[in-house]
């Protein structure tokens, strides 16, 4: 699901939606009393709220279990992107309903994005639930925590203008010390007519570039080498001094201060050292400047590699999707791609197939401008009408979900082809790499990505994650490139 999820659903081979990815909690045991069990589903964000969550909890006691039948408490924190990332919820809803049936003292919470799109409507609806709690009020676990432990159902749904967490220290889970995310901002102020996103995250706001950069300069500290900056939004992300807020002038004419932009934060957290990696996601085709792309190309550590999704080829199915560009506005900024950064960039994106009132021709619009771009990977959805969103609300779901299914099989096809079309490119070329691990198939090899974020398998010899290597291409499929070190 969109550029802030994690590589593994790259590309689906069938006609279904790429699946929610869950996250579990890991192992600790620093002699805490009580135990968390956490796991996340959707995008990269929400990944990085659970360890905002987690740094929370530790403070109050508590160590986190892969066990969930070892828990005290249950978090699950959600997605509602989709219908079916809401149905997969429910489904683990009931399976610690099982669990709690056993253990009544246990306490389940859901957080995220269902949780502040249903809000109260959640505890009539699932009765395992005692908390309920939105991607603003992570601060007040501990409080509806100890609510709940009086037997009080415990909500707190409240969004606000200002949260970004800024001074809590993630504790980094699932991680493999290598990579880790950043979140530069919270929530978002476009208003893509499909999108749930702006009612469950609420108002855009960026956070104090200074957390920003000691977060990044810590994590380098302790041995992390790639940092993606993320956000729905990246390239809006605008520090005013004055409070966070977006102004239009570069400078606040009272204190002098200079306000931050994309760029600036890009071009500070680059300055890092030359040996941190810098990704950021999701780039939005009306935001992104010629200023980004000249600081991508300024610093060699910037990654290559930009997600911009398109949504859809077609100007009128862009203009009904509130995208606020047209198919032409789009292909300039994939020229503009290319005329500053080269061929080698690597450019993905994310397509809706079957929305509301599209057209056998829209459709091929889509297939064409995939063509055009020559995308090297994408993430592909049916159109999943949300409920209480400007699409809901004034068009009808009327493509037949037989028909949203072949669309985006056509879509996913022409991805596969193009995919290996733009990874035979980089056969016999020799590509920097970092090591993130073991490769998913074997331990006798390892893997990491280049600048334009593809995968590169290689044999492990005495070669270890955290470490840069160059590898020589020799053969590819769809999602990978193999190949072995270059000397
Ligand atoms: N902020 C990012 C996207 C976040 S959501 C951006 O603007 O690009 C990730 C992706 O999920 C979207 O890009 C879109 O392709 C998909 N998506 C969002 N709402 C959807 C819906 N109702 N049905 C199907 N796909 C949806
Ligand atoms: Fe949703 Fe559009 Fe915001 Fe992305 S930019 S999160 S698609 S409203
Ligand atoms: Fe992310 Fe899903 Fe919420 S994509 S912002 S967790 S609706």
């Amino acid at each position: 699901m969109g550029g802030l999820i994690s590589d593994i659903d790259i590309i689906d081979n069938s006609a279904e939606e790429v699946s929610e990815t869950k996250h579990i909690s890991i192992d600790e045991n620093t002699g805490k009393t009580k135990k968390l069990y956490i796991e996340s589903y959707g995008c990269q964000m929400n990944f990085s709220d659970t360890e905002i969550v987690t740094s929370i909890l530790k403070k109050e006691g508590f160590d986190t279990t892969s066990d969930i039948e070892n828990a005290d408490v249950i978090f699950i924190n959600t997605c509602s992107i989709r219908e079916k990332a809401e149905q997969t919820i429910r489904k683990r809803l009931q399976l610690f309903n099982v669990i709690k049936t056993k253990k009544p003292d246990l306490t389940v919470g859901v957080l995220g994005c269902m949780a502040e799109r249903l809000k109260t409507k959640l505890l009539e609806e699932e009765k395992i639930v005692d908390i309920v709690a939105g991607p603003d009020a992570y601060r007040d676990l501990p409080n509806l925590i100890n609510q709940a432990d009086e037997g009080l159902k415990a909500v707190n749904t409240f969004l606000s203008r200002e949260e970004t967490y800024a001074d809590i220290s993630p504790v980094r889970l699932n991680s493999n010390g290598v990579t880790a995310f950043i979140s530069i901002m919270r929530g978002c102020d476009n208003m893509c007519s499909f999108c749930v996103v702006p009612y469950t995250r609420g108002r855009e706001r960026s956070r104090d570039p200074s957390s920003i950069i000691n977060e990044a300069k810590q994590i380098f500290d302790q041995g992390y080498r790639e940092v993606t900056l993320l956000g729905q939004n990246v390239d809006s992300y605008n520090w005013n001094p004055q409070g966070g807020k977006h102004e239009t002038a570069s400078i606040d004419k009272r204190t002098g201060n200079a306000h931050i932009n994309f760029a600036q934060i890009l071009e500070m957290v680059a300055k890092i050292d030359t040996e941190l990696r810098v990704r950021f996601s999701t780039s939005h085709p009306k935001d992104i400047t010629d200023d980004v792309l000249y600081t991508m190309n300024k610093y060699e550590n910037i990654c290559k590699y930009i997600h911009l999704p398109a949504q859809s080829g077609s100007s009128r199915i862009l203009r009904l999707m509130n995208r606020t560009y047209d198919r032409e506005w789009y292909l300039k900024k994939v020229s503009r791609i290319r005329e500053i950064l080269g061929d080698d960039c690597g450019i993905s994106s994310d397509m809706i197939a079957g929305f509301c009132s599209e057209t056998d021709e829209d459709h091929k619009e889509t297939l064409s401008l995939m063509d055009y771009v020559k995308y090297d990977f994408s993430y592909m959805f049916i159109y999943s009408e949300r409920p209480g969103t400007p699409a809901a609300k004034k068009f009808a779901d009327d493509i037949p979900v037989q028909v949203k299914k072949k669309r985006l099989q056509e879509i996913i096809e022409k991805q596969q082809a193009l995919s290996l079309q733009r990874n035979n490119r980089e056969m016999n070329k020799v590509h920097r790499v970092l090591i993130e691990g073991y490769s998913k198939r074997s331990n006798d090899n390892l893997q990491g990505r280049n600048s334009a974020n593809k995968v590169i398998v290689f044999p492990k010899k005495n070669y270890k994650k955290g470490m840069y290597v160059n590898v020589l291409v020799e053969s590819c499929t769809t999602a990978t490139l193999i190949g072995k070190i270059a000397t």
